[in-house]
């Protein structure tokens, strides 16, 4: 993970978007990892979705077996943790702090901004399949937010004028390359 103070738009575009495939081995491979730890159930959903890039519906009853819980046991807990997501991400997962430290930091007009400008609530993802927002609480950059993390970099102070560079960049590194 990179960590910056100062948003430098042309990084993020370096990043490996989060994408992936899944078939029910790869499922049960995961499972099956860590399957004996106890409290084993959270450990594989980020497992999963850290491999897969979301936790697929077909990923339930897989898990519900191998733990030997019930189907509505997994979606109660990943649906109670806004963390997980059941569909597939846009081409780059755009995550914006919402804690309190960079709220103070004019956290909640970048959040508008950001909403405005993709045209896409929390758990949305853009029109083009571009971008997938979701809401995180502290991404570890308190000192510097307001903060995002676009992909897998942090981007520290960042203000509309910024975020705008960085669509920018992301978009149009994606046009140069089709
Ligand atoms: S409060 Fe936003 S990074 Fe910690």
């Amino acid at each position: 993970m990179h960590m910056s103070e100062t948003a430098d738009p042309k990084a993020a575009v370096m990043s490996t978007p989060v994408a992936g495939d899944w078939n029910p081995d790869v499922i049960r491979q995961e499972v099956a990892a860590l399957q004996h730890k106890p409290g084993a159930l959270l450990p594989i959903l980020h497992a999963i979705q850290d491999r897969v890039g979301y936790v697929p519906e077909g990923a339930v009853p897989i898990i519900a077996e191998m733990l030997q819980q019930t189907r509505a046991d997994i979606h109660g807990v990943i649906t109670f943790y806004h963390h997980f997501r059941t569909h597939p991400s846009g081409s780059n997962l755009l995550e914006v702090c919402r804690a309190e430290a960079c709220q103070a930091r004019g956290g909640r007009a970048l959040e508008r901004h950001v909403q405005e400008c993709l045209s896409v609530g929390y758990h949305d993802t853009t029109a083009d399949n571009e971008f997938t927002l979701v809401p995180v609480y502290c991404l570890g950059n308190c000192a510097c937010g307001p903060s995002i993390r676009v992909n897998n970099d942090i981007i520290g102070r960042v203000t509309p004028q910024k975020f705008d560079q960085l669509v920018d960049a992301l978009t149009t590194s994606v046009l140069q390359l089709k």
